[in-house]
């Protein structure tokens, strides 16, 4: 067959990669013109001291109404928005008041956590991630806008763009993985989808690139602890998804928990406004997260809350998220001229303007209503993308003896396991609005698609972390008699997420046990590893055949487990992450150095752990499908380019299975020799393409050279000259190589 001919426009822009210069932001910058800035300067001349710090007093409530004091700090002008309040009617009361009954008349911010959806809950982001389909990801987190909007939210803290190495660490399911490329064009994919076009039209809602920075590099996984990394790595690792979000025109940026080579990151001059403001020229605002400025008290750098108060907003802080320091703290600094004021009026603005970008001074409800709520909110369309977006998120890591599919003819199936049938926990952390009763689950799921003629046993088995092992001996007796076993362990939704580091990557609690004791009754077992982390599963991957990692899959999960396990839809799904084979490897990640010493298994003296083989359980990228696809060499149109050039390079991929698939074609590069030591391989560009079976398609990628870039031993952005290894291969590990030279320039 003759190959066919894709042009897939890799988004490679080189603001993406962090590496160069920001172009003019579009959406935060584009704010400030004309208009706006009149409306913000004449309310600024008219603003008391107290009232423009109270611009930047973020409070959240405790009920589902804001407090009769609260809405008296409304009436005051102390008050700049509410977190945690949703609803047409609830923030449309609170805004009724602001508008009507404060002085100045200014509008509320209304924010919400909404991460992987509002009440329609998509995959978490990890999942998401599994994709590689920046379209998709932009369509959920667009679907999640617009039921968010309609219910009166107008800002979400979202997207979550950390970098996350460490599987520990329990919010590494909220991110896009380890990889600063993928996180970086999901991060800038998910920015455009919550913001859309324009800011002000009513089912757009701002976004926040959050935690600003490194939070994802927290000593030990630990969540909230220490970071140390070089500027190197976090220039090269940590920030760039955040530059990428920033020139999608990202409105506000949230100040992390950490502190930072000694920082903390919400008091860091050097983060907040050099890199941030200075650098990268954004021009929205900053919020700290939930109670980081009180807390630079607890890490030692301030004696008192007023003093964390100056240490923030000096940092670049604009908006204190229920700290209570800003607007209470402050006014006495600001009067003794401790605080000049200018410093405060540059914040004030900032806020001012992103709230006259939503278009709050034009209509400050943004058409949210009860009836708009009750149309959007888990309508057809969000169930159809939560659907299409889960079924790409599965990847699945092996399929021995073809136990997958499973066959459509009458048989008997047992579907096992503490994840099968509960809905909350398919939902994943953060599931903000999400209800169990939404969801499908996995055994509602295997039991519509497997229809009449088929038997669908269930058995719960145990508990997802205790040790009770009552339920077996019912879990055995379903496997007996079954043709297949259909088992779906993993983690509970709150295992991960937010304050849920774990030490150990293993099953928890009685599940090993379970999974053990039904794979030695002999019959075929699927196992589906729901979690909100990379799991260590060393013993299912080499002894069960059937292993999918399905991640947390929201309101359609039983559907998407269905879809790929049935064979409707071939998994096409890839990690974002690597797997260890135990939790003693952590951190691994694939675009680690070489090292002086490359592990090698007969060379004692090298880079290895003496109880473990080399490498990962499951490499960053690695994922199958239902039929194989062949990788032809690497052609490139010059083989040698210029450091402002572009890498033409077209690769043939070939399906050579009996039927279609989608592959996510992976481009990666490697630096042979470099003033400074350089990782084995770096993800540069992928595609999503859909080979039908025995077609040869060929995709056409483009590599700006400035993505090739690095910081030199002086921190000084280069693209060096040399040779490069450039790898294509549908995952990080193996693949197609040829070689390029990057001639002249630094
Ligand atoms: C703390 C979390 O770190 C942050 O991600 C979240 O947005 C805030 N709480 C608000 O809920």
């Amino acid at each position: 067959m003759r190959p066919r001919h894709i042009a897939v426009t890799v988004a490679l822009v080189a603001a993406l990669s962090g590496f160069a210069p920001t172009p003019h932001p579009r959406g935060a910058g584009a704010a400030g013109a004309g208009r706006a800035d009149r409306l913000v300067d004449s309310l600024l001349a008219r603003m008391t001291p107290a009232e423009k710090l109270g611009q930047l007093n973020l409070i959240s409530v405790d009920s589902d109404r804001a407090s009769p004091a609260q809405l008296d700090s409304v009436r005051k002008g102390l008050v700049g928005g509410f977190l945690n309040l949703y609803g047409a009617d609830a923030t449309r009361a609170a805004q009724l008041v602001a508008v009507n009954e404060s002085r100045l008349r200014i509008p509320l911010l209304f924010g919400f956590d909404v991460i992987h959806g509002y009440r329609t809950i998509f995959p978490i982001p990890l999942a998401e991630a599994s994709s590689f389909d920046s379209a998709a990801v932009e369509a959920t987190a667009r679907g999640a806008a617009r039921e968010a909007s309609a219910a009166g939210v107008n800002w979400t803290f979202a997207p979550m763009v950390d970098i996350a190495r460490d599987p520990r660490w329990g919010r590494i399911a909220e991110g896009s993985g380890e990889d600063p490329y993928l996180g970086s064009l999901l991060a800038a994919a998910r920015v455009r989808g919550f913001q859309g076009n324009d800011l002000g039209a009513p089912d757009a809602v701002m976004a926040t690139a959050k935690h600003f920075a490194a939070y994802g590099a927290a000593e030990g996984g630990r969540d909230y602890n220490t970071v140390d990394v070089s500027e190197r790595t976090l220039r090269e690792i940590y920030l760039p998804p955040f530059h990428a979000a920033v020139s999608a025109g990202v409105f506000s940026v949230m100040s992390a928990f950490d502190d930072l080579d000694g920082v903390p990151a919400t008091a860091n001059h050097w983060l907040l406004t050099d890199v941030l403001r200075k650098e990268w020229g954004f021009g929205g605002f900053v919020v700290s997260d939930w109670t980081s400025i009180e807390e630079l008290e607890k890490h030692g750098i301030a004696g008192t809350r007023a003093q964390a108060g100056r240490l923030a907003l000096e940092a670049g802080v604009d908006m204190d998220m229920v700290s209570d320091i800003y607007v209470h703290d402050l006014p006495a600094l600001v009067e003794r001229h401790a605080i000049p004021m200018s410093e405060v009026d540059a914040a004030v603005r900032r806020v001012l303007r992103a709230k006259v970008a939503l278009g709050l001074f034009t209509d400050p409800y943004r058409g949210a209503s009860a009836g708009r709520e009750r149309a959007t909110i888990l309508s057809p369309e969000m169930r159809a993308l939560a659907r299409h977006i889960a079924d790409e998120s599965v990847v699945l890591l092996r399929n021995d003896s073809g136990v997958l599919p499973l066959a459509r003819s009458a048989h008997t199936i047992a579907v096992i396991g503490p994840l099968a049938a509960d809905g909350e926990d398919a939902l994943g952390p953060w599931h903000t609005l999400g209800r169990g009763e939404d969801v499908v689950t996995p055994l509602a799921g295997i039991r519509e698609r497997a229809g009449a003629g088929t038997e669908v046993l269930y058995a719960r088995g145990c508990g997802i972390a205790d040790a009770d092992t009552s339920g077996f001996a019912e879990a055995l007796a379903a496997a007996r008699r079954a043709d297949v076993s259909v088992l779906v362990l993993g983690e509970a939704q709150d295992m991960s997420g937010e304050a849920a580091s774990r030490s150990s990557l293993d099953l928890p609690g009685a599940q090993e046990r379970l999974l053990e004791e039904v794979t030695a009754a002999g019959k075929p077992v699927v196992l589906v590893v729901m979690s909100g982390r990379p799991l260590a599963i060393a013993w299912a991957a080499e002894h069960v055949p059937a292993v999918v990692q399905a991640w947390f899959l929201g309101v359609e999960a039983g559907h998407a487990l269905a879809d790929v396990l049935f064979g409707d839809v071939a998994p096409s799904g890839k990690l974002p992450v690597t797997i260890p084979r135990t939790v003693g490897q952590v951190p691994i990640y694939y675009d680690h150095m070489n090292t002086g010493r490359p592990g090698s298994p007969t060379d004692h003296y090298t880079s290895k752990y003496l109880d473990l083989p080399l490498g990962p359980l499951y490499p960053f990228g690695y994922g199958l499908s239902y039929t194989q696809f062949a990788y032809g060499t690497p052609r490139l149109a010059r083989s040698v380019i210029g450091p402002r050039d572009t890498l033409a390079v077209d690769v043939d991929v070939t399906n050579t299975g009996a039927r279609a698939g989608t592959e996510v074609a992976q481009l990666y590069v490697h630096d042979s020799v470099a003033t400074v030591t350089r990782p084995v391989r770096q993800l540069v560009a992928f595609a999503r393409v859909l080979i039908p079976a025995g077609g040869t398609q060929r995709v056409r990628f483009r590599v700006p050279a400035t993505h090739l870039g690095f910081y030199d031993r002086r921190m000084r952005l280069v693209v060096e000259p040399g040779i490069y290894r450039l790898f294509a291969g549908g995952s990080s590990a193996g693949g197609a190589e040829t070689t390029f030279e990057v001639r002249g320039g630094r």
